[in-house]
């Protein structure tokens, strides 16, 4: 059997990691199957650490994933409880994200994961969550007096250690279950079914 690898880098200055391609996909998307298997934006920090290592990976992989929310954008229902109800958010953040997502409505209204640079793959994630500017519970749960406090303190500081756990982390990913045999296909354009 060929495995073809591939070299992506696809931002500047942002990590890279080589995908191995071959990989089978479903040619559906199932909600159910994402419900119950995506951890959800109110777990706590035991209940994200668990739902991680029920796919078999560590603590420090999921603070590592946990920041892709450097880029990206969440809707007002998902973060809402965490910016009206929470105490762990910094009191002008909040009020900056509140104008844009009321008590009730506005569901669907947009912020940026990663309020100081939202379109840069960087570091920043983690300087947020220590300044409890995580804009999901889930994410400031990251960094609220826990075990996870270290891991975050580390990646503020070395944006290349992050990098590097990163990749390997996405690699770890892109290899969890894949379909196989005549299940599913492999996609000629990963973004979307053959
Ligand atoms: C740790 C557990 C995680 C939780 C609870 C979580 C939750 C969420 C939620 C609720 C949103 C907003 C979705 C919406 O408003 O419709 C989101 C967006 C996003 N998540 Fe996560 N996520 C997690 C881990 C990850 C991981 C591991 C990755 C990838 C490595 C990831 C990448 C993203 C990206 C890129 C977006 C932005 C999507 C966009 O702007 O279109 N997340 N996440
Ligand atoms: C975390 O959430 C789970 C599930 O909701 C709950 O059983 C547990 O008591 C919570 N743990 C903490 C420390 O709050």
């Amino acid at each position: 059997m060929l495995i073809f690898i591939l070299w992506i880098n696809f931002q500047l200055n942002g990590p890279s990691w080589t995908v191995p391609l071959g990989r089978r996909d479903s040619t559906t998307a199932s909600l159910s199957a994402a419900n119950s298997n995506l951890p959800g934006p109110n777990l706590n920090l035991s209940a994200l650490i668990t739902a991680f290592s029920n796919k078999g990976f560590t603590a420090k992989e999921l603070v590592a994933l946990s920041g892709s929310h450097t880029i990206g954008q969440a809707r007002c229902t998902v973060f809402r409880s965490h910016i009206y109800n929470d105490a762990n958010i910094n009191a002008q953040f909040a009020t900056s994200l509140k104008a844009n997502c009321p008590s009730t409505g506005g569901d669907n209204n947009l912020a940026p994961l990663d309020t100081t640079s939202p379109t840069a793959f960087d570091n920043a994630y983690y300087k947020n969550l220590q300044g409890q500017k995580g804009l999901l519970h889930s994410d400031q749960e990251l960094f609220n007096g826990g075990s996870t406090d270290a891991q975050v303190n580390t990646y503020s500081t070395n944006s290349a250690t992050f990098f590097t756990d990163f990749g390997n982390a996405m690699v770890k990913m892109g290899n969890l279950s894949p379909l196989t045999g005549t299940s599913g296909q492999i996609r000629t354009n990963c973004r979307k079914a053959n």
